[in-house]
């Protein structure tokens, strides 16, 4: 079951605020003694989440507004619609039409990295209050044709010195293209090698602000922590919380870059919990249909051409990338820190202080958000809407049916 984390019983909760009773794991691992405090509460200034996909027509109707349910206040909003935001004028459209379903989001927009970009419309953007441009590696993920190829990041060049000029920030799906019958790249070695491309952009652009997007391995991490302090990475909970196992067991869980090897979510813990500044929240929170998430077969009752009635099948086409985690984010990645012993505490600077700090955009008072233990509130297990043909769709969150322990205080 997706939702079933391998390794971890639930932790018994007390409601006494921040009592200091031991952690079942702080005899063997003393650094957990810290996530002992069982509050009962916790406090997050203006939370923001990095990376967040919010799609168009009546889907992105429902899951904007779930962006401030979830608790978040700023989002950093990705291009690969349809057709992506290839240049500026695509960008502030999309922006006037988020901002009329959810007028208080902070929302920070970006630019889909195609080789049509040139150094031109990046004063354009940064001039119209667009904050990064996001680079797809080819075919890789939804909508991501018109990323980048076998040709590399060089050609970009003029682009990224501009944007190192502008300060704007450079937002990389860090995979490259699987290649499984030329140099074996594949779905579980992408994310790795890919980090030489940003070892070699960050030597030719030293100033230029560099976020590894979703970051899934211990060779991530090593490499990010290797960088200087304007190359970052965001974290998604649902990686903090995945395997392999869960990405394989079901499409739901299913997801760009693919959750990896239980050795590689421990290394995602260890920055979070050690509370590494350059690594925060981005949820990549990613709806689809759930007939895109669970392609079913197709079987059709037609006439034979003897009058006969015979059955036609059509197989299911193959499964979207992505997860959603919008509706409950705040709530949700607290539940994820529980199970991976990440001290609550560790909230505040992921889940808002670092992603701001490094965006530069400051919490504002009176934009906190308060979430408070709760004896088991159960996830949605699926959100209707109509898509823009009329059709009946769901769209199923992570941990759909899942009791977890926190709750937004309204
Ligand atoms: O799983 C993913 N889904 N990864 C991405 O990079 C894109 C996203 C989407 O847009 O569906
Ligand atoms: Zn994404």
């Amino acid at each position: 079951m997706l939702g079933r984390f391998s390794g971890f019983s639930r932790l018994a909760i007390t409601r006494s605020a921040a009592t200091t009773l031991a952690h079942p794991l702080s005899s063997t691992s003393p650094r957990f003694i810290a996530s002992t405090a069982m509050s009962a509460s916790i406090t997050i200034p203006s939370p923001f989440d990095a990376h967040v996909h919010l799609r168009q027509g009546n889907m992105m109707k429902l899951v904007t507004p779930h962006v401030e349910q979830g608790g978040i206040k700023m989002a950093f909003v990705m291009p690969n619609l349809i057709p992506p935001l290839t240049v500026p004028e695509h960008t502030f459209a999309y922006v006037k039409e988020l901002q009329a379903v959810a007028p208080n989001l902070h929302i920070l927009p970006s630019l889909y990295l195609t080789n049509q970009l040139t150094p031109e419309h990046i004063r354009q953007a940064k001039a119209g209050g667009i904050v990064g441009v996001k680079s797809y590696p080819r075919g890789v993920t939804t909508n991501s044709e018109g990323g980048v190829g076998m040709e590399g990041y060089a050609v970009y060049d003029e682009v990224f010195a501009e944007m190192e000029k502008q300060d704007m920030v450079l937002n990389l799906h860090g995979e490259v293209p699987s290649d499984v019958d030329g140099d074996g790249t594949c779905v579980l070695n992408a994310e790795e090698r890919f980090l030489p491309h940003l070892r070699e952009i960050n030597r030719k652009f030293p100033k230029l602000r560099i976020v590894l997007e979703h970051c899934t391995t211990a060779a991530a991490v090593e490499c990010v922590k290797s960088l200087p302090s304007n190359v970052v990475a965001t974290i998604t909970p649902h990686h903090l919380a995945l395997t392999i196992d869960g990405a394989c067991s079901t499409s739901l869980g299913f997801c760009k870059p693919l959750a990896k090897f239980p050795s590689d979510r421990n290394a995602l813990r260890a920055v979070v919990r050690e509370g590494n500044p350059n690594f925060f929240l981005g949820s990549d929170s990613a709806p689809h249909p759930s007939s895109s998430k669970l392609p079913a077969l197709q079987v059709a009752q037609v006439k034979g051409a003897d009058g006969s009635t015979e059955e036609e099948i059509t197989l299911p086409s193959p499964c979207a990338a992505g997860i959603y985690t919008s509706s409950n984010l705040i709530p949700l990645t607290a539940e994820i820190f529980e199970r991976s012993d990440i001290p609550l505490e560790r909230m505040q600077g992921f889940c808002s202080k670092f992603g701001r700090d490094f965006y530069g955009f400051p919490a504002e008072d009176g934009e906190e958000v308060t979430i408070k233990r709760v004896e088991g509130k159960k996830v949605e297990k699926a959100f209707k809407y109509q898509t823009d043909k009329g059709e009946d769709e769901y769209i199923i969150p992570f941990m759909a049916g899942d009791k977890i322990g926190w709750e937004i205080v309204a």
